[in-house]
């Protein structure tokens, strides 16, 4: 069974990223293959980087930190629901990677990004170097939602087409080929 967890972007009241983590959020948990856990930002709150050694020493200080940690060590997997800021990432989700580094290691991560017609697209583009500096695995496939706001219904629930729906399908297939993968890696630069 595989870890998998998936991350928000953004944190301010109101946000519409909610929703479609929510939506891949339960197809995740549909797939016997997945043990699937939402982690929205906006609810776990963290203050901007607040911990004064580096992540690598692992010598955290501050509760919020050590609850983080322990969450993002448990996972084999990731996926994070990505918004796009000003033709870039949220800062909200390089905050969240920052507060860590060895958690991260050698573990894949796909991308369910939205926004208007770019689809959140630069903001990938852009994420994908920093996942790759803390030796997460960025996943081709993935999930892009241009012009969201038309797949979201009165009540803000995400309602997708044939095309994104396909598209997260193989997302989640391809993310398990990697997550077993780089287990095994992982399993054996421990031994
Ligand atoms: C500060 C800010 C900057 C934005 N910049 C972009 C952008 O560069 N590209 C884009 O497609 N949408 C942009 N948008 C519109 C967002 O796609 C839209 O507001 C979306 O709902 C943001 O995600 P959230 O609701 O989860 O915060 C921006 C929105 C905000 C609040």
């Amino acid at each position: 069974m595989i870890n998998l967890k998936i991350i928000t972007s953004t944190t301010r009241p109101g946000r519409k990223g909610i929703a479609i983590a929510k939506w891949i959020t339960d197809l995740a948990v549909s797939d016997p293959g997945y043990q699937a856990e939402l982690l929205d930002l906006g609810a776990i709150n963290l203050p901007l980087m607040d911990e004064p050694n580096h992540p690598r020493l692992q010598q955290y200080q501050h509760e919020h930190t050590k609850r983080w940690s322990a969450k993002i060590n448990e996972a084999d997997a990731f996926i994070i629901v990505l918004a796009e800021y000003n033709f870039s990432f949220p800062a909200p989700i390089k905050n969240a990677l920052d507060y860590l580094y060895h958690e991260w290691k050698y573990k894949p991560v796909s991308f369910v990004s939205y926004g208007g017609v770019s689809g959140g697209l630069r903001s990938v583009q852009m994420l994908k170097q920093v996942v790759t500096t803390l030796n997460m695995v960025p996943v081709l496939e993935s999930v892009t939602i241009p012009m969201f706001s038309n797949f979201l219904d009165d009540q803000d629930t995400f309602n997708p087409n044939e095309l994104i729906s396909k598209s997260a399908q193989v997302m989640l297939q391809e993310l398990k080929t990697w997550s077993d993968s780089l287990k095994q890696l992982r399993e054996k630069k421990k031994s």
